[in-house]
């Protein structure tokens, strides 16, 4: 949905929709105890789960013809403000598949339950993505989410004050 707010080309597309499928791929490569782990991670295992975009670069950056695929893979982690993981792009360096698949993986793990929490209501996960725009996420792929959420189920403006409530 993001993809298509932002008008992306048929092969664009089509790179975006394979390198979201593949973006964690470099995973396969992390040990089970840390990977599994059925609660947050340590610092020095946050070190080592972080390698997953090298990893993965290991593994499908033999490929030329997927190079668009890779980077939005490879890249997935990095942040416009240079804060991300594991090159410490800047803005524009980060190619636009990756800034997109980084929105869309943060919405669904900010929504998702996991051994240790509960899902947040998909009202404040968006909240938190628009609150990060220009820092963690690219503007421009925020703005495109944001119309892309508006058009779903899950936009309910009116539920939000009762949610913050509750906390
Ligand atoms: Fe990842």
């Amino acid at each position: 949905m993001i993809g298509k707010e932002l008008d992306l080309a048929f092969e664009d597309m089509n790179n975006l929709k394979l390198s979201a499928v593949l973006h964690d791929i470099g995973k396969i490569g992390i040990e089970d105890n840390i990977l599994k782990k059925k609660a947050p991670l340590t610092a020095d295992e946050f070190l080592v789960m972080k390698e997953h975009p090298r990893l993965g670069y290991e593994i499908l950056g033999h490929i030329e013809s997927l190079s668009e695929v890779v980077d939005g893979m490879r890249f997935h982690h990095e942040r416009p403000d240079g804060k991300g993981y594991p090159f410490g792009l800047k803005g524009d360096e980060i190619p636009v598949i990756a800034m997109i698949i980084s929105v869309a993986d943060t919405f669904d793990a900010m929504i998702s339950n996991r051994p240790y929490r509960k899902g947040l209501p998909p009202m404040i996960a968006w909240q938190e993505i628009l609150d990060n725009r220009g820092t963690q996420f690219s503007e421009k792929v925020v703005d495109a989410f944001d119309r892309a959420f508006k058009k779903t189920k899950m936009y309910r403006p009116e539920k939000m004050e009762k949610i913050k409530k509750a906390g």
